[in-house]
């Protein structure tokens, strides 16, 4: 079996799963939104001093395992360094203490292989990453091949929702209070479709948040038809994205990961647009779309099978990441 700790944002999660039969075995979360809400947004420090009590908490329930244990795997990039730390900590005593390997394992990756829990992994997949910190295009062909077809120039998706919510004074998380608000709405404020009139594959979402500032200070519409409206478009703009790259690529199978993939008007759309452009759509389960160890354990079962450890001396946290760019 293989132990996977998650801390690179506000969720503290362990997670175990069995190398061969590919199962999830063991998953707790502890989330921190309610501390972190009162500030509208997190704060790392904040968040790092409550992964240092949640995940001793969560290990403690995970003991029975330990004989069982070949590698530790733990989430070192991309996030917040201070809370990235927590983790890294973690595995190394576990690493130091039971005598197994470190598997150090790529956040974003793990974004992907949280459509792969307790399954095989379906390759090649075009993958549509809508998170709080990123927004991108990726082709995935297996864990050591996967490139970049485009991403965000500025604010991501998730991001944009949390700040429209904040200036509509709204709760953090933004993404499902703005889905909920947006329900009651309608989409009737015109707003500008974001680079529109470029030729690239990329996303930028502060023009639109601008927008939505001057439209509430504006004083002329209900919160409801500002949520119903900004949602529609920042939809609108990934749609808009994703066809470009479906026309280029041609992908029989397109997933969409992330903690904005939980949003069903997002889901929806794309089914049409799964429909129209004859490719299978997948997302995670909806337990599995926000951060979790699962995503992270079951990436690092592909990582152990290829003996991709890492010493304990050498493995440190990296707040950044790149993918190589696509052809
Ligand atoms: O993947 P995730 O849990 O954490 C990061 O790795 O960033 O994503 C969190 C982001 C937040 O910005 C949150 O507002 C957004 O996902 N989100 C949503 C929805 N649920 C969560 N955005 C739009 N609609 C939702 N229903
Ligand atoms: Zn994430």
């Amino acid at each position: 079996m293989i132990l996977a700790i998650e801390s690179s944002c506000d969720d503290s999660s362990i997670a175990i799963t069995d190398i061969k039969t590919k199962k999830l075995i063991f998953h707790k979360k502890i989330s921190q939104e309610l501390e972190h809400s009162k500030y509208g947004g997190v704060v790392p420090e904040l968040a790092s001093r409550l992964h240092a009590e949640a995940l001793p908490k969560i290990l403690e329930d995970t003991k029975e395992f330990f004989p069982k244990l070949k590698a530790v795997s733990v989430t070192n990039a991309p996030g917040l360094s201070v809370t990235l730390q927590e983790g890294v900590m973690m595995a190394k005593a576990l690493s130091i203490s039971l005598d197994i390997p470190i598997i150090n394992v790529n956040h974003l990756i793990g974004h992907i292989y949280s459509l792969f829990i307790d399954k095989e992994e379906i390759k090649p997949m075009m993958v549509l990453l809508v998170s709080g910190g990123h927004t991108k295009i990726l082709q995935f062909k297996g864990i050591d091949d996967i490139c970049e077809i485009g991403s965000t120039l500025d604010d991501s998706f998730g991001e944009s929702f949390d700040k429209c919510a904040k200036m509509l004074g709204l709760n953090y998380p933004g993404g499902p209070e703005i889905e909920n608000l947006a329900k009651r709405g309608e989409n009737i404020i015109p707003l500008p479709l974001p680079l529109r009139n470029s030729s690239d594959i990329k996303f930028s979402y502060s023009g639109l948040k601008n927008a939505i500032r001057l439209v509430i200070e504006e004083n002329r519409y209900k919160n409801e038809d500002i949520a119903a409206s900004f949602q529609s478009k920042a939809i609108e703009h990934l749609i808009f994205m994703s066809k470009r790259a479906i026309k280029k690529y041609h992908p029989k199978n397109f997933a969409i990961v992330g903690g904005a993939s939980a949003n069903k008007k997002l889901r929806s759309e794309f089914e049409k647009l799964s429909k129209n452009f004859n490719f299978k759509l997948y997302y995670p389960e909806f337990k599995y779309t926000s951060d979790n160890a699962a995503m992270i354990a079951r990436a690092s079962i592909e990582l152990y099978n290829k003996k991709r450890f890492i010493d304990y001396k050498d493995l440190d946290v990296k707040p950044r990441v790149e993918f190589k760019k696509c052809d």
